[in-house]
């Protein structure tokens, strides 16, 4: 099956940036792990800190692939291009935030992605982006 996982803006610095809210690892690491875990998932991983790169990204995944992950980081808070994009394509979309961005700045609790995603996963770290792939690995066949 095939997952591309779209990260936005500074998700680059994850393991040099806020270690306190966004942990030591960087996404190479998790990625590393996921490829390990998940023999039978082909992964297409795309970064960008642009916000119309990553609206690009979600319409080349959106027709193609078995699933998105997707961590807008910032821009969830403030893109309706993003939830657009969501809306407007094929494939079923996990949202995940590593840090609980309930639990942090009001601003944080707006998401502009939510309501177009399957589902949110939210504050588990970077596991998060492990337990989306197991998501879209145990419904294949329901989708
Ligand atoms: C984030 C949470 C966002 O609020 C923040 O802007 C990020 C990362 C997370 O993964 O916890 O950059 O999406």
């Amino acid at each position: 099956m095939n997952i591309t996982i779209i990260n936005g803006p500074n998700l680059n610095l994850l393991g040099k940036r806020e270690p306190g809210v966004y942990g030591t690892a960087s996404f190479d690491d998790c990625l590393a792990d996921l490829i390990k875990n998940f023999p039978t998932v082909h992964f297409t991983y795309f970064q960008s800190n642009i916000e119309g790169e990553i609206v690009d990204a979600i319409q080349k995944a959106g027709f193609n692939q078995d699933g998105i992950i997707i961590n807008p980081a910032a821009y969830t808070h403030t893109s309706v291009a993003i939830g657009d994009a969501i809306a407007a394509i094929q494939t079923k979309v996990i949202e995940v935030h590593i840090s609980n961005v309930h639990a942090r700045e009001d601003f944080r609790k707006i998401s502009h992605v939510s309501a177009k995603a399957v589902g949110s996963i939210v504050g588990l770290g970077l596991q998060g982006y492990a337990l989306a792939t197991e998501w879209f690995v145990s419904n294949a066949n329901k989708q």
